[in-house]
Formats: C-alpha cells, sequence, structure tokens
C-alpha cells in the first residue's frame, strides 16, 4: 500500500488531521497552502508550495494521495474542484480515527474523515469529502452527503440525512429521520426536531429558522 500522502491546507484542522495521519502511520510529505511561505516549517512538517506545485511534488515523491485538510465545506468543495481539473488521477483515501467506532456495514467514499472518539452505527453512508469530527454519534442509517461538516459532539438519530455541503455545529442534535436539506447550517448547540430546508440557519432549542438563503463566509471566525 502507498502510505506517502501531501496535505492541502496547513490551519487548525490540518494540524488535527495530520495527528491522524501520524497515528495511521502515513508518510507524511507536507502541506500544500498558497497562504504560507514556501519552505517554511509547520507541525514538523515542510510547506512545500501552492497548488500549482502539487503535481509535480507528487510525481517526485511518486504518490497520488492526498487529504484535503480545509474545515470550511464551500474552501473544501472549490478546492476539489480545481484539483479534479488539474489532474483527475489524484487519490483521496478515506481516513479514519483509530480511536473511532465504526460498523462495518457503513458505505465511505473517498477523501472522507473521521475523527477521534466518533461512533458511526450500522447502515450509515457517508458521500465524499465529509468531515466528521471529534466525538460526534451517527445512529444507524444515517446519510451524509458530500461535503458536510458534523461539528464535535454532534449526534444524529436514526435514519437522519444530511444534505450536501451542510454544517451540523458543535453539540448539537437532530432527532431521528428528520431531513436537513443541502447547503443549511444548524447552529450550535440546537436541537433539531423537525425537517429543514435547504440554505438555511436553524439555531435553538427546539431549533426554528433564523435565516434564509444563508451563506455565512465566516463560519469558522
Ligand atoms: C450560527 C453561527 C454560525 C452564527 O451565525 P450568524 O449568521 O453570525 O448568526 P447571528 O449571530 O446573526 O444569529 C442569528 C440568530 O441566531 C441565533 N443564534 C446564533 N447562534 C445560536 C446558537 N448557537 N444557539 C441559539 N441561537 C443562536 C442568534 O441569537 C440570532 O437570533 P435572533 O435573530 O432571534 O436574534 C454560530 O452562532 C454557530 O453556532 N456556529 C457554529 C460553531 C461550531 O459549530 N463550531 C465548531 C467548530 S469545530
Amino acid at each position: 500500500m502507498d502510505n506517502k500522502i501531501i496535505i492541502f491546507g496547513s490551519g487548525g484542522h490540518a494540524k488535527v488531521v495530520l495527528e491522524l495521519l501520524e497515528e495511521l502511520n502515513y508518510d507524511i510529505i507536507g502541506f500544500i497552502d498558497s497562504y504560507e511561505k514556501p519552505g517554511i516549517e509547520k507541525y514538523g512538517y515542510k510547506v512545500l508550495g501552492d497548488e500549482s506545485l502539487l503535481s509535480l511534488c507528487l510525481q517526485k515523491f511518486n504518490t497520488t494521495n492526498v487529504v484535503i485538510a480545509v474545515g470550511d465545506n464551500n474552501h473544501r468543495r472549490d478546492i476539489f474542484q480545481k484539483l479534479y481539473k488539474l489532474n483527475a488521477d489524484l487519490t483521496y483515501p478515506v481516513i479514519i480515527s483509530p480511536n473511532s467506532v465504526i460498523s462495518k456495514r457503513i458505505c465511505i467514499e473517498q477523501g472522507s474523515v473521521i475523527m477521534d472518539g466518533v461512533i458511526v452505527h450500522a447502515g450509515c453512508a457517508i458521500k465524499q469529502f465529509a468531515v466528521i469530527n471529534t466525538a460526534a454519534l451517527l445512529e444507524h442509517d444515517c446519510n451524509i452527503d458530500s461535503f458536510v461538516s458534523i461539528a464535535p459532539r454532534a449526534s444524529l438519530g436514526g435514519g437522519v440525512k444530511i444534505g450536501e455541503n451542510s454544517y451540523i455545529g458543535v453539540s448539537s442534535t437532530i432527532i431521528q429521520k428528520r431531513i436537513i436539506e443541502r447547503n443549511t447550517v444548524v447552529a450550535a448547540g440546537s436541537v433539531v426536531t423537525q425537517d429543514m430546508p435547504e440554505q438555511v440557519l436553524v439555531a435553538g432549542v427546539p431549533a426554528v429558522i433564523k435565516k434564509y438563503k444563508y451563506s455565512n463566509p465566516n463560519l469558522f471566525a
């Protein structure tokens, strides 16, 4: 197995992904990050340069493995689309913490990351480039679409569906069988008891719609 990998992004989320990769014995080549000076060291590894250098680096180190370690859903999706155009042959391994409890009866697609303490029960499906963050719980038969983030300690009851690109805030709860459509944000600590439409901000206990046509470029500010 090719265990070499390049990390795209070098911020806070990348730092946690990096430690996961170390635990999984990946051979980390370095970071690609256009916001950092090439050649500097971060967390003990080199910033190799921006994305224009990615193909060259992969060639040099004889690997195709990349992890897009960017917490923001839109940004992660944009990077994937850009990289796909640059090089359709890149591979994006699924990264699963050895300190998580994951049923063997789940499907999980390329580029998704499962952090420490996560529990995923039988029948769940996790599409590409999702982030299931620290200590989140996915009960049986949940459906997580592409580029979704489930923040730390969020709990999803059985059969919950989360639409593409949606963000489920830290310590929020979604009761069983509810559907959150695409591009929606569930605020921290909310309890969702009803289906929610696309591109809204919902918050509170029980959660109500606070904003329509919602987009928040500063979700992590
Ligand atoms: C929702 C959030 C993104 C703020 O977005 P925003 O667009 O700036 O929202 P505002 O602060 O304008 O709040 C809009 C409304 O939602 C309410 N609200 C916002 N966050 C809330 C929360 N966590 N719980 C309850 N109500 C909340 C506000 O009180 C306001 O209500 P009002 O219109 O009745 O006065 C932020 O509060 C949040 O929850 N972020 C998630 C953080 C997280 O999960 N981090 C994990 C990182 S790993």
